[in-house]
């Protein structure tokens, strides 16, 4: 027999080999540190056609509300920027940083598109350097491994937080050359070290929202709630090891007991 501790979550969880990084994934969602919602796309999935496109849930799965924000919210998104990096390739786009560029080669303000939707779907045209089909065929070529970045400034209970979520995908389907497609160039920001990138403050959050997580979302006035009550209180138990991703679902059921 289990510990009826662990009961619980290997009722839901199936742990896979995958890459180096945990992933908490329940009914195809891929929860991060912070409100938004992976709903798309999974964890290395391999990538290509016209457009890059994700699908964030900016409500936790409905537990906050959508902007405009009440002045006092307690709780809120302040902005997502999203970047796609590699440090394969050296390159680091601008998939949104709050700011349209011509053509929307990159994104304005998610939070804004699709009002009335929980789901934001960000739809980035490829930048012309990754036009290709199948695997990276020159040293030189900009396909390959990348990460999602997705960067959430958000309130939670009265307290600011920022944090940074890697989504690991490959681009490696095809892309079809297009003369609308932006230059790479146009796109391209600097690329930090992992040591750079960790700016002190970051990151005080762990994954939230998942099943099990009992975070409760105040969303405005001084209720009774400390700031940070309640966070990660169902995280991921330390059985998780860093070889293995965590992928709750129902199948593993039969698959432990
Ligand atoms: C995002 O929100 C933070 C906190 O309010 C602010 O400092 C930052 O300038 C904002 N960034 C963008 C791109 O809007
Ligand atoms: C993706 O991010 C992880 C950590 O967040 C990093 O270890 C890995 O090197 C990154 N992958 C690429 C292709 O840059
Ligand atoms: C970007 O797309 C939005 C929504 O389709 C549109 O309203 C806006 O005018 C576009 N902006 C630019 C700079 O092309
Ligand atoms: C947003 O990203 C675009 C494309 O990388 C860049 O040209 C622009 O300067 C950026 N704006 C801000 C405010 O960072
Ligand atoms: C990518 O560029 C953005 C904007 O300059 C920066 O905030 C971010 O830290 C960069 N990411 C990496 C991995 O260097
Ligand atoms: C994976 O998750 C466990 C438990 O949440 C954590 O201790 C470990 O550092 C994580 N590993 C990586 C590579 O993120």
């Amino acid at each position: 027999m289990f510990p009826s501790s662990l009961l619980g979550p290997l009722l839901l969880a199936i742990v896979g080999r995958s890459s180096a990084l945990n992933f908490t994934i329940a009914g195809g969602q891929i929860f991060t540190p912070g409100f938004a919602i992976v709903d798309a796309p999974q964890p290395d999935t391999p990538l290509g056609g016209d457009l890059l496109e994700v699908a964030l849930d900016v409500s936790a799965n409905g537990k906050l509300a959508l902007p405009p924000y009440p002045d006092n919210s307690e709780s809120r998104i302040h902005n997502i920027t999203i970047f796609l990096y590699s440090y394969g390739t050296g390159k680091n786009f601008t998939i949104t940083n709050g700011t349209a560029t011509a053509n929307n080669a990159s994104l304005g303000d998610i939070m804004l598109s699709e009002p009335g939707s929980t789901v934001k779907h960000v739809k980035w045209t490829w930048p012309d350097c990754l036009v290709g089909n199948g695997q990276p065929s020159a040293a030189d070529s900009d396909r390959g491994l990348y990460n999602i970045s997705i960067r959430q400034n958000f309130r939670l209970n009265g307290a600011d937080h920022y944090t940074i979520f890697d989504l690991p995908i490959s681009v490696t389907n095809s892309i079809e050359s297009n003369l609308l497609r932006p230059a790479c160039d146009s796109l391209n920001n600097p690329l930090l070290t992992p040591e750079e990138v960790t700016i002190s403050g970051a990151n005080d959050v762990p994954v939230l929202f998942a099943p099990g997580d009992s975070t409760q979302v105040q969303s405005s006035g001084g209720g009774s709630a400390k700031p940070g009550q309640g966070l990660g209180s169902g995280s991921p138990p330390t059985w998780h090891t860093e070889a293995y991703w965590v992928c709750i679902a129902g199948l593993a059921a039969a698959f432990w007991l």
